[in-house]
């Protein structure tokens, strides 16, 4: 094909020339924890935004003024509705777009193999709207070469003006941009902005670079450009495997201590203390989350590809999926000294969000620690302020509904699963016959009736 560098260049200018004026249209795909977060700091830096999802009861709330996370005010979804943000499940509107950000989830298929069937549908949806000079940047975590060997080929098929992405330093006329920014978001998290964590950004062309580099420069702080998507796919794996690995080591140490009767976490606070070379990481019932329990897969079924067996992230997750089967051991345990069986006993478990302060639930050890312990006979109720009923999701069918945290002693054990900041742990101590902690939200109450496990 041939390339008209000159005047492609000036399409482009006029593409930075609306970035920097903040008139290029933005729309976000998937306004799940990823993208509604991000359509909204686009919008709070004056950009017409359209978020675009396939679930209408989502688009619904928010042209209602309705947040559906927690941690979103409705009134910031009504202050960007007045600065004109609006939802839709229309993919008609794609074409109207100037960037379009791609933000939709994927997760492990049952047998832990890699689901790119929500890519694969936004890619055969956006495609016949797709027009030359469009910016599309994936943002949903996968592995090396999703972007360049799932997305642009769905693309390029699916649209009938025949328009090409463009690679390496050839853009066309007739070519649109590509590029791969991984999310980097951490929930709860609030010591740092979302605008302060630098954006990491691999284009597949030289003008994808330069493109997604000034639209997520005008929203981030510091853009990070790497060499191509695969490397940006790459870095965001690298990130998450880091952390997989790093806390099955200290589940694995947590173990050890256990039985060796040595603290862990104090163990860890001492040792955090080095001034160079030592990162903490703490032990827990077990990985949760979208990302953590699932990305590190990803690469590992990319490796089999390559000859390749990635040995640390297998015994890591081996490690951090045998967690919450620990867990359940420890509360039947810790039932056998007060001369109880786990079979009939009545357990509390605290805490089913897969972190503290969250309101979500997805891949939480507290998921399969409750279906254990009821498959053991054990009678379970939970107490969770971010979840009035847990029903049925992915892997789980539990229709359970948040019990009042009220007369503890009525419990055989408390268990504390999630360390909510809301909780008065002191209070449960008292109020409880049994508490097996699993986090050390009991750190610093002396009672003969906390475990720590
Ligand atoms: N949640 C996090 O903290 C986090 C952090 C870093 C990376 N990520 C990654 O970001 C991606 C999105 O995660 P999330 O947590 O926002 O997921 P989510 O499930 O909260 O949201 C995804 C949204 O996409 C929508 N969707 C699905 N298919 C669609 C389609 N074809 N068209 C339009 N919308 C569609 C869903 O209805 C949902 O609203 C995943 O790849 C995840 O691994 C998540």
């Amino acid at each position: 094909m041939s390339t008209h560098p000159a005047i492609h260049s000036a399409g482009l200018e006029q593409l930075h020339s609306r970035i920097h004026a903040r008139t290029a249209k933005i729309g976000i795909i998937g306004l799940g924890y990823v993208g509604l977060p991000l359509a909204l700091l686009f919008n709070e830096e004056r950009f017409p935004v359209t978020g675009f999802d396939v679930d209408s009861a989502k688009v619904k709330s928010l042209n209602s003024n309705e947040s559906y996370i927690y941690r979103i005010p409705q009134t910031e979804i009504a202050a960007a509705r007045a600065r004109g943000f609006a939802a839709t499940d229309d993919y008609r509107h794609i074409a109207e777009m100037d960037a379009i950000i791609i933000c939709v989830p994927t997760p492990l298929n049952e047998y832990r193999e890699p689901d790119l069937s929500y890519i694969r549908a936004t890619a055969e949806a956006i495609a016949p709207h797709l027009r030359p000079g469009q910016l599309i940047a994936l943002e949903s975590t996968s592995y090396p070469g999703t972007t360049e060997e799932v997305l642009v080929p769905i693309l390029e098929a699916g649209n009938k003006a025949g328009i090409k992405a463009a690679r390496g330093r050839h853009d066309t006329l007739n070519s649109f941009l590509v590029a791969f920014s991984p999310e980097r978001e951490d929930p709860s998290n609030d010591t740092i902005a979302r605008r302060d964590i630098p954006k990491v950004v691999g284009g597949l062309s030289t003008a994808a670079s330069g493109s997604s580099g000034a639209v997520y420069n005008s929203i981030f702080k510091k853009v990070v450009p790497v060499s191509s998507p695969a490397a940006a796919e790459m870095t965001k794996l690298l990130e998450n495997i880091y952390r997989c690995v790093n806390i099955a080591l200290v589940n694995e140490l947590k173990l050890l201590c256990l039985r060796m009767g040595i603290d862990i976490w104090e163990v860890i606070q001492a040792a955090s203390t080095k001034p160079f070379g030592f990162h903490p990481f703490y032990p827990g019932p077990g990985l949760g989350g979208h990302c953590i329990p699932v990305d590190p897969f990803y690469l590992s079924w990319k490796a089999k590809e390559w000859d390749f067996h990635t040995r640390f992230i297998e015994l890591a997750g081996e490690i951090n999926t045998a967690m919450p089967y620990h867990v359940v051991t420890a509360v039947a345990s810790a039932l056998n000294r007060h001369k109880k069986a786990l079979n009939g006993s009545k357990v509390l478990v605290l805490g089913v969000a897969y972190k503290k302060d969250i309101d979500d639930l997805r891949e939480s050890p507290a998921l399969t620690i409750i279906e254990e312990l009821r498959r053991q006979g054990a009678e379970v109720c939970y107490n969770d302020p971010y979840f009035p009923k847990v029903g049925q999701g992915r892997k789980y069918n539990l229709h359970m509904s948040c019990t009042p945290l009220e007369n503890l002693g009525q419990y055989d054990c408390v268990l504390i699963v999630t360390n909510h900041s809301d909780y008065d742990y002191q209070r449960i101590v008292n109020e409880a016959k049994l508490v097996v902690d699993t986090r050390n939200a009991t750190s610093g109450i002396r009672s003969e009736k906390i475990v720590q496990c």
